[in-house]
């Protein structure tokens, strides 16, 4: 699909916590990126721990976002980064929420529900003093327990959470997973070159 980079071995892990399948998804898209770039390894978190990153030269780490943030295993694992690692870091997340270009009311719900999952990244990535190259996040479908909480908790208008749930469902979709995919090979280049 690319062609390949210049032949540096650049070690690459793709990380990824996926509760439904979503993130893990995306992190399959970046991945074949990923693959024909460099050497590359894609693992589940289960048994991956923070001192196993610095095997690598560049960790792609997925989320899905939990409670406006990033999930729990996923925020440990980065707070138990060593402080000036070797490895670069790009993240990537998938939330259920409608994105933010979608219009004010979106936007507002948005920083609410999503909001956190950023400032926990520039907090961990600044207190850490780690070399990080990039942030992608996509909508992920959210699972029918979720979906209903949305509508009990956050959207309660049963027109704006149809418009809502007609959405979130379509995702992660071709455009996410190319968007994706050009992300992952952008931060590759930047590193090769
Ligand atoms: C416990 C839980 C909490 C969630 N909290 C949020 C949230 O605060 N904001 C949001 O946009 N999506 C939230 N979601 C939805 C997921 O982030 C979204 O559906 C994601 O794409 C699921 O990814 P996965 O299939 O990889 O687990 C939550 C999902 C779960 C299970």
């Amino acid at each position: 699909m690319y062609q390949r980079l210049q032949d540096v071995q650049l070690k690459t892990l793709v990380l990824y916590y996926s509760l439904s399948g979503k993130t893990k998804k995306v992190a399959e898209a970046i991945f074949k990126v990923a693959e024909e770039e460099t050497d590359a390894e894609l693992s589940e978190l289960k048994n991956f721990t923070a001192e196993k990153l610095n095997n690598y030269d560049l960790a792609f780490i997925g989320s899905p976002c939990h409670d406006s943030d990033i999930a729990k295993p996923i925020k440990q694992l980065l707070e138990n980064i060593q402080e000036s690692p070797k490895f670069k870091l790009a993240c990537f997340v998938t939330h259920s929420c409608n994105p933010p270009e979608m219009g004010d009311r979106f936007a507002r719900l948005f920083n609410e529900w999503v909001g956190k999952c950023s400032n926990t990244l520039d907090e961990v990535v600044s207190s850490k003093n780690i070399d990080f190259k990039g942030f992608f996040r996509c909508q992920g479908a959210a699972t029918p327990a979720i979906e209903n909480f949305i509508h009990t908790e956050i959207l309660p208008d049963k027109e704006e959470f149809q418009k809502f749930v007609t959405e979130s469902r379509k995702h992660p979709d071709k455009q996410d997973i190319k968007n994706a995919q050009e992300f992952a090979l952008k931060i590759i280049k930047r590193i090769h070159f």
